[in-house]
Formats: structure tokens, C-alpha cells, sequence
């Protein structure tokens, strides 16, 4: 008995093995230089006899997360785009599912027969996501090896919905960051802050900063680094000023934390401490900080620690444009 189920569970995977070359063969038909050549193997397993029209005799379901006729109202479904599994000579289902005729035939017990993509799949996460990369290793994609969602074996399709009656969640700027959320619900909270990022409120999503598909940079931030990220939307903050401080043009996380703070303007810590962290508490120009400097004190130094403290005299935090600007002050 034990030897038997041996025996099936390796015809799958050697069935696995073979399908994967066929959906990059037609990869590779559709764009002859992005993909390898077609490797030719002998069919272990056979496509069914009459593609989607074999599948569609029993899959009429529909429920609230999947409907297989969705399908034709996507891209995916676009018969006149020949890179398309429904385009001339495409493998329709079977380009993401794999062969199927076996599984056409046998009446029940099909959890083994076919990618179902689902976490508990006896296929692996690499092999799951080999069916959608042979057609879409390219794009921003590119950085995919490199990110940290694929060394985590995070699936594409724990991100992408292909058969959702609504459209794919994730590829809408309002519904993504929901989808995100439902891993890294540490992040949940910095964006329920005063000062955040207006993600929940859908006017941005976790994209503009992130490349999901993984990047190289530094917590695969879409650009190179954190600044040239920061400056893809607030281009006015890049300079180049006359004055430079020197904090600013070197990493904006310095003082600000990029997803959300209980502080104003995403600042990670107000001023002065903000400030202090790097400029001597000893003494400063000109007025003396005693107790007396407090708010409430007789010296007019409560100016050090009210409202913006330090910005209330060296307004142009971010550097200064004017000739004589290099304390910052205009
Ligand atoms: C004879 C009827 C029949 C045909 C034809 C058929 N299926 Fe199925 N399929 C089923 C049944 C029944 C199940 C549910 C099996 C289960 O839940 O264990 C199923 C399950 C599936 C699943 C989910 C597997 C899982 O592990 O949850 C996928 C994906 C699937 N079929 C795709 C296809 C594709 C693609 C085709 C065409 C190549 C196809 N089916 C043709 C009957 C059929
Ligand atoms: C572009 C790739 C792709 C194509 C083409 C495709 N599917 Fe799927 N299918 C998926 C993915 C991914 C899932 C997992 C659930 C989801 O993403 O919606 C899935 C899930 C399923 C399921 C399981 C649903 C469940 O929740 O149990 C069935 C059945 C199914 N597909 C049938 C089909 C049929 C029939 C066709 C052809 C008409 C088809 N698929 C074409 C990618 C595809
Ligand atoms: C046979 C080739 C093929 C396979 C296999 C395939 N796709 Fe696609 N996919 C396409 C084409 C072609 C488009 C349309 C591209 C365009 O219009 O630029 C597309 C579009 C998409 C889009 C964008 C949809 C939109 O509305 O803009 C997503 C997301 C996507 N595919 C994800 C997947 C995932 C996830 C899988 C694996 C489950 C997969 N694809 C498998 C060919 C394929
Ligand atoms: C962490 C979630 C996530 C994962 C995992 C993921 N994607 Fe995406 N994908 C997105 C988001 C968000 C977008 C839309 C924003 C964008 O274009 O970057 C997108 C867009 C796309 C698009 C359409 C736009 C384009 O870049 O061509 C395709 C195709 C696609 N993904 C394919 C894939 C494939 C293939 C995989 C697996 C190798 C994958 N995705 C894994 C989140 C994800
Ligand atoms: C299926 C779960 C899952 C989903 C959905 C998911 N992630 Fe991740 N993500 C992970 C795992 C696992 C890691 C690696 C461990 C960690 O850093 O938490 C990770 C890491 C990251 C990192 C850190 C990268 C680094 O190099 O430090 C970023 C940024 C990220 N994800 C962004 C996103 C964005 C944006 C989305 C939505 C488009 C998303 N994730 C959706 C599981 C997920
Ligand atoms: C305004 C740009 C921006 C947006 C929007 C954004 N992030 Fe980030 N995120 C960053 C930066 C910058 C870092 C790196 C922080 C550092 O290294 O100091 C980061 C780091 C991360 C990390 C790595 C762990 C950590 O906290 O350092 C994860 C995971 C992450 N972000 C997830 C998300 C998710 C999920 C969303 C959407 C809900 C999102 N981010 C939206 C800029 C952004
Ligand atoms: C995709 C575009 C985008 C990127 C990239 C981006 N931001 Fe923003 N940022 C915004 C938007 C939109 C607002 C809200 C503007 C408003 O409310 O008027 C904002 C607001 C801010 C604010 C003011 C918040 C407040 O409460 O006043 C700060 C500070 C800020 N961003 C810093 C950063 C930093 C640091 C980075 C890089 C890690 C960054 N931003 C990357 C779009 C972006
Ligand atoms: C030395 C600390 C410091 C650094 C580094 C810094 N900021 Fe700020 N930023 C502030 C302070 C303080 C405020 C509060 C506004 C004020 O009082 O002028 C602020 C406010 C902002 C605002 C909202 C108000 C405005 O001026 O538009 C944005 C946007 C912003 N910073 C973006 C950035 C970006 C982008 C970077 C990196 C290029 C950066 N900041 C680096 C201290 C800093
Ligand atoms: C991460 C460290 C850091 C933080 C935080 C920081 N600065 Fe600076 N600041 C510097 C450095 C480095 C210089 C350049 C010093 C030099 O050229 O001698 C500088 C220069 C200045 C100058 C010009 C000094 C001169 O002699 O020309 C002023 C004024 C200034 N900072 C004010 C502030 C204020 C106000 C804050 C808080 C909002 C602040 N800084 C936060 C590191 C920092
Ligand atoms: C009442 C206005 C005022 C406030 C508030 C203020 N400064 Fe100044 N700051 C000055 C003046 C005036 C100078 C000297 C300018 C000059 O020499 O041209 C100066 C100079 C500096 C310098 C350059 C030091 C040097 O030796 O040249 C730094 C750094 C600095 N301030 C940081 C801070 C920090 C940090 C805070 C908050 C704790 C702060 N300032 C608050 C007015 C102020």
C-alpha cells in the first residue's frame, strides 16, 4: 500500500518536473530572447485533449475568493495576445496549472494531480512559482532571487488572486497594503500613528516605497537608496543647496521614521533631543540655558524647548538656499 502511494507521489513530481519546460517553452515562442530555448522532454503526463474546454465541463465553481470564468475577464484571459495562456496556441489552463489530462479523467481524489497553488500543495514554493515566472521572469522581476520574499519561500500567489471575480487585490493602490498587512502586522500600528504615510487612507500604498518582487537596495526600497527613494516624491528636498546639512543628504531616517510616528512630520524624536543627538548640549550662542531657559522661566531661552525648540530660529532644517543661510536660519 505504503509502496504504491511511493510510487504515485513520485509519477507527480516527475509529472511536476515535465510541466514546467512546457509553460517556458511557450514563454519562449512568445519572446525568443528573454526565456532559455525549449527543452524537449518525453511527456510523462499528458495536456488534456481539449484544454480549458476539458477543465470547464467540471469547473463551472464559483465562490467568493475564485471563479474559473473569471479568468477570461483578466489579461490572462486575452485571446488576442499570443504571450497570453489563452492566446493562439497557448496552453489555456494548464499554462499555470500544469498537465492535466489525468487528472480529467480520474473521477475523484485529485489532490495530488494538478497545481492547485495552495500553501498545503505538494509542490514546492520554488516549483509553484516556476509556472508564473516562465512567462514573467522578466520586468520587476528581475530582482526577484534577491529579494527577501523569495529566500522566504513567500509564494506569488500568497500576493496575486488570478481568478478573483473583482480583480486582483494587491495590483489596486486602496487594496494593497491590506494584503501586505496580513504578514507584517508589526507595521499595522505605524500607520494608525498621527503622522504617517497616507496608506490607510489610500492615497499612496506600500509600493511607492517597496518593490515586492524584491529589489537589491537595503529593505527593497525601489530605489538605490533610502534618500533616492525618499526624493521620487518630495524632489524639492534633493538639492542641491548652498548650504547643506550634512544629516539630509545623507539618510532622511536620521530624523524622520519612514512609516509613521507619534510625532509631527514623521520625526522619529522632537527637537531639541532630536537635534542634541548630534549637536553638543553644552551652551550655544550667545544664551545661556539654565532652568531659567525653561517654559515659564524669567529668560526668554524657553524658546529652546517650546513649539519646534531649534526650528523655531534654524527654520531651513533641510539646508538653505540663501547667501547667508549656513546657520540654517533663512
Ligand atoms: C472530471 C471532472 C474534472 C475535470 C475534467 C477537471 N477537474 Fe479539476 N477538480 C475536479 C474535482 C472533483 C476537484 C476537487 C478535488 C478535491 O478537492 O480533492 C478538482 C480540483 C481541481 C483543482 C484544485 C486542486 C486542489 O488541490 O485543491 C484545480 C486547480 C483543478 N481541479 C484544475 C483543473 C484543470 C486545470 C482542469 C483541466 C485540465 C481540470 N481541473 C479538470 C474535477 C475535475
Ligand atoms: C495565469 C495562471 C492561471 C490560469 C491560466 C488558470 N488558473 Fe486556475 N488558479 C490559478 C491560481 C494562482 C489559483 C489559486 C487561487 C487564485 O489565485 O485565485 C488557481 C486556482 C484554481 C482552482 C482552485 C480553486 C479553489 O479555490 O479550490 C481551480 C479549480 C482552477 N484554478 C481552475 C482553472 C481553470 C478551469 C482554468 C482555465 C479556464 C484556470 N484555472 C486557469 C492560476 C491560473
Ligand atoms: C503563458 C504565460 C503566462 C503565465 C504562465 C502567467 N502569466 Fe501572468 N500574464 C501573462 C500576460 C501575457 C499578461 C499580460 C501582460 C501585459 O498586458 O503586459 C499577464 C499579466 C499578469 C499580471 C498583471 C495583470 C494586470 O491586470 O495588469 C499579473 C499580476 C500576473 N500576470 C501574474 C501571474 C501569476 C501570479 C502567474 C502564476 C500563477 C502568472 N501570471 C502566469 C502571461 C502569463
Ligand atoms: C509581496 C507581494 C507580491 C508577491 C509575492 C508577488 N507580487 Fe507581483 N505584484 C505585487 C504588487 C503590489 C504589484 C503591483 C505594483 C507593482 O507593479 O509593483 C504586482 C505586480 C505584478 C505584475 C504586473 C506589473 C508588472 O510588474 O509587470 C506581474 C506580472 C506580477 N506582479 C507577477 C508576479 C510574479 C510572477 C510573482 C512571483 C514570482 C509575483 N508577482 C509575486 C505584489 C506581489
Ligand atoms: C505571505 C506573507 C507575506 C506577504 C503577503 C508580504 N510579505 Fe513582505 N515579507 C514576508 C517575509 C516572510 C519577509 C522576510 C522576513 C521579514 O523581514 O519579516 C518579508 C520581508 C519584507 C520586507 C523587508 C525586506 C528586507 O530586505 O528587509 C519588506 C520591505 C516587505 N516584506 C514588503 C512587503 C510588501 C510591500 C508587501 C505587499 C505588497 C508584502 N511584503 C507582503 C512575507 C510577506
Ligand atoms: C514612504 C516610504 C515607505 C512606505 C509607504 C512604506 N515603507 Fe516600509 N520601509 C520604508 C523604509 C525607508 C524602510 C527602511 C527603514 C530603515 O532601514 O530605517 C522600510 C522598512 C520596511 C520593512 C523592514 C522592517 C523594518 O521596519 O525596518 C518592512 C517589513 C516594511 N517596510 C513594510 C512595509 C509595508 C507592509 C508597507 C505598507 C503598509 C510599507 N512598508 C510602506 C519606507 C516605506
Ligand atoms: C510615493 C511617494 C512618496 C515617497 C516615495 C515618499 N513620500 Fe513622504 N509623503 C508622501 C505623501 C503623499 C505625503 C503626504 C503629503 C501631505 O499630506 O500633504 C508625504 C508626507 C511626508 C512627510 C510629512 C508628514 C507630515 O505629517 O507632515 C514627511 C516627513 C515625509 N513624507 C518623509 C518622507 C521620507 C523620509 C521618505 C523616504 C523614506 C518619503 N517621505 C518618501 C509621498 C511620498
Ligand atoms: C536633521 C533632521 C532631519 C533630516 C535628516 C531630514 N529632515 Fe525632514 N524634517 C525635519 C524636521 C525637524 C521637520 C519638521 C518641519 C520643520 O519644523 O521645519 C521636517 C519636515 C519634513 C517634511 C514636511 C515639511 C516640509 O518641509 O515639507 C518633509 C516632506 C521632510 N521633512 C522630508 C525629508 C526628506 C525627504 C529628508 C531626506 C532627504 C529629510 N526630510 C531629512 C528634520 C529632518
Ligand atoms: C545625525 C546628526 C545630526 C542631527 C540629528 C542634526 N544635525 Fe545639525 N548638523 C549635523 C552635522 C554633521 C552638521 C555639519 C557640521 C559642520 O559642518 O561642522 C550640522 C550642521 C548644522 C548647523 C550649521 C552649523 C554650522 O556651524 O554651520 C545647524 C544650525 C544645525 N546643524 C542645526 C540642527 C538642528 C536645528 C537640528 C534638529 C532639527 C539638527 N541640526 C540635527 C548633524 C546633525
Ligand atoms: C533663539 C534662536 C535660536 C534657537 C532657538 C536655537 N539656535 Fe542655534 N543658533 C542661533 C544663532 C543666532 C546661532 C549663531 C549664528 C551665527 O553664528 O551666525 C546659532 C548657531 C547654531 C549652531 C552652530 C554653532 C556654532 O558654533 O557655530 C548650531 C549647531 C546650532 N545653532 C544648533 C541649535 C540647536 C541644536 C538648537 C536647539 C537645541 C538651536 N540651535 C536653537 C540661534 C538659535
Amino acid at each position: 500500500m505504503k509502496i504504491k502511494r511511493l510510487i504515485l507521489c513520485l509519477l507527480w513530481l516527475l509529472a511536476a518536473l515535465a510541466w514546467q519546460p512546457a509553460a517556458l517553452a511557450q514563454a519562449a515562442a512568445a519572446a525568443p530572447a528573454a526565456s532559455e530555448p525549449a527543452r524537449s522532454l518525453p511527456p510523462l503526463t499528458q495536456y488534456s485533449a481539449k484544454g480549458a474546454d476539458s477543465c470547464l465541463e467540471c469547473h463551472d465553481d464559483e465562490t467568493v475568493a475564485y471563479s474559473a470564468g473569471a479568468i477570461f475577464k483578466t489579461k490572462h484571459g486575452h485571446q488576442g495576445d499570443k504571450r497570453s495562456p489563452f492566446g493562439a496556441k497557448g496552453l489555456q489552463c494548464e499554462a499555470c496549472h500544469g498537465p492535466g489530462a489525468q487528472h480529467s479523467a480520474k473521477g475523484s481524489k485529485k489532490k495530488l494531480s494538478i497545481n492547485s497553488f495552495k500553501a498545503g500543495s505538494y509542490l514546492s514554493v520554488e516549483v509553484r512559482n516556476q509556472a508564473c515566472l516562465g512567462c514573467h521572469e522578466g520586468g520587476t522581476r528581475t530582482g526577484w532571487h534577491a529579494g527577501a520574499h523569495e529566500r522566504n519561500a513567500v509564494a506569488c500567489t500568497d500576493c496575486h488572486r488570478i481568478h478573483q471575480p473583482q480583480g486582483d487585490p494587491v495590483m489596486t493602490r486602496t487594496t494593497e497594503a491590506a494584503v501586505c498587512l496580513t504578514c507584517h502586522k508589526n507595521q499595522t500600528a505605524a500607520f494608525q500613528m498621527p503622522s504617517s504615510h497616507p496608506v490607510r487612507q489610500g492615497l499612496m500604498s506600500c509600493s511607492g516605497c517597496h518593490s515586492p518582487h524584491g529589489s537589491t537596495a537595503p529593505a527593497m526600497l525601489v530605489k538605490a537608496t533610502l534618500n533616492q527613494t525618499c526624493y521620487s516624491c518630495h524632489a524639492e528636498k534633493r538639492g542641491p543647496v548652498l548650504w547643506e546639512h550634512q544629516p539630509v543628504t545623507e539618510d532622511c531616517a536620521l530624523c524622520h521614521a519612514p512609516h509613521g510616528s507619534v510625532r509631527p512630520a514623521l520625526l522619529s524624536s522632537s527637537p531639541p533631543l532630536l537635534c542634541q543627538q548630534c549637536h553638543s548640549r553644552a551652551g550655544h550662542p550667545s544664551v545661556a540655558r539654565t532652568s531659567k531657559s525653561l517654559p515659564g522661566g524669567s529668560s526668554g531661552g524657553a524658546i529652546f524647548t517650546i513649539a519646534g525648540s531649534c526650528t523655531n530660529c534654524h527654520v531651513q532644517v533641510h539646508g538653505s538656499n540663501h547667501p547667508s543661510g549656513s546657520k540654517l536660519m533663512r
